[in-house]
């Protein structure tokens, strides 16, 4: 990996955001480097940010029918593995159908790879598990590599991507669109889709999730000034700006900023730019979507797929929508 082509990217693309009239913004991406992909796992345990137990009390209940709705023997590919906490209640369901299973997680982030492979395998003799360390697409297209120099013809066997978490919420709603336009390139007709979508629901639900007591949003979202301070030879001072996310009840999103608390100047270190920000003036820093039913759909057939079942949890506020390629 070339390291001094990612920060000029990342240094592009802050100077980019700080220069924009209107708002101020920084793209989300930057928010997960160690520090901030440790505080996002903080985050997924906090009893306020409901997203993640909901999805996985929905595996717990239904990994069977979901795993039965396919009626090929399986290989497993997973977007954006973290820990695989998720994927461990597909694995038992599909290994009691057929006695050897693939299992490919995709992470751009070598450290949690390197330490699930080991463990699984460790843990489940009929599992192979294969890690990628790349980026989505690339990642599935040397996964369709590996099946090929192992003999695995694709005739014998469904691929199911799993993409958990309500990661789709975080791309804009186009990208969404072309990003699963650019899976379905990358897939059979006999493959399967599944993807974990938050669900619009009371705004004070959501608002809390995105605010927790504990804090560790703020510190995941502040995370992003001490980066750039210590990548970019930026001047942030931490406590002179707070986390500030809201719901934005028309576009169905919360957005996540970073508000300055006075008048104040900023620079990063080798551009001859100042950039002014005024007091409760923000720098957005990510939007998360929330969906509903005639949203999943439009999405769904607008990148070409159609539903074959969808998944909920008892209060409606996640869905495990299963899509098929059509
Ligand atoms: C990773 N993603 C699905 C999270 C979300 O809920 O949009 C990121 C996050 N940002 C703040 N809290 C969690």
């Amino acid at each position: 990996m070339d390291l001094d082509k990612n920060n000029d990217e990342f240094r592009n693309d802050i100077l980019k955001g700080l220069s924009n009239p209107d708002q101020k913004f920084t793209p989300s991406k930057y928010l997960y480097d160690t520090q901030g992909s440790q505080l996002f796992e903080l985050i997924t345990e906090q009893p306020e940010y409901y997203p993640t137990n909901t999805e996985l009390r929905i595996l717990e209940q239904k990994a069977r029918p979901l795993i039965n709705s396919i009626s090929k023997d399986i290989v497993l590919i997973e977007l954006g593995s973290g820990s695989s906490k998720k994927t461990r209640y597909l694995f038992d369901e599909i290994l009691k159908r057929q006695p050897k299973l693939f299992y490919f997680p995709i992470d751009i982030s070598i450290t949690f790879l390197g330490n699930i492979v080991n463990d699984l395998e460790s843990r489940n003799k009929n599992l192979v598990v294969r890690g990628i360390p790349d980026e989505y697409i690339n990642g599935i297209k040397e996964c369709n590599q590996i099946l090929f120099e192992n003999n695995i013809s694709f005739d014998t066997f469904s691929r199911l991507i799993v993409f958990f978490g309500s990661s789709i919420g975080n791309f804009e709603p186009e990208q969404a669109r072309d990003f699963l336009k650019h899976l379905r390139l990358n897939m059979h007709d006999k493959d399967f889709l599944l993807v974990g979508f938050d669900l619009i629901k009371q705004v004070d639900i959501i608002e809390r999730a995105y605010n927790d007591k504990a804090g560790y949003t703020s510190r995941f979202n502040l995370n992003l000034l001490n980066r750039i301070n210590k990548e970019l030879g930026g001047n942030f001072e931490l406590d002179k700006y707070f986390h500030h996310a809201f719901y934005n009840k028309q576009e169905n999103r919360i957005e996540m900023h970073i508000k300055s608390k006075l008048d104040q100047k900023i620079s990063i270190s080798g551009s001859e730019q100042t950039f002014y920000i005024k007091t409760d003036e923000t720098i957005h820093t990510e939007n998360s979507y929330k969906y509903d039913k005639t949203k999943i759909e439009k999405l769904a057939s607008r990148s070409g797929f159609t539903i074959e079942r969808t998944f909920s949890d008892k209060n409606q506020w996640f869905d495990l929508v299963l899509l098929r390629p059509c």
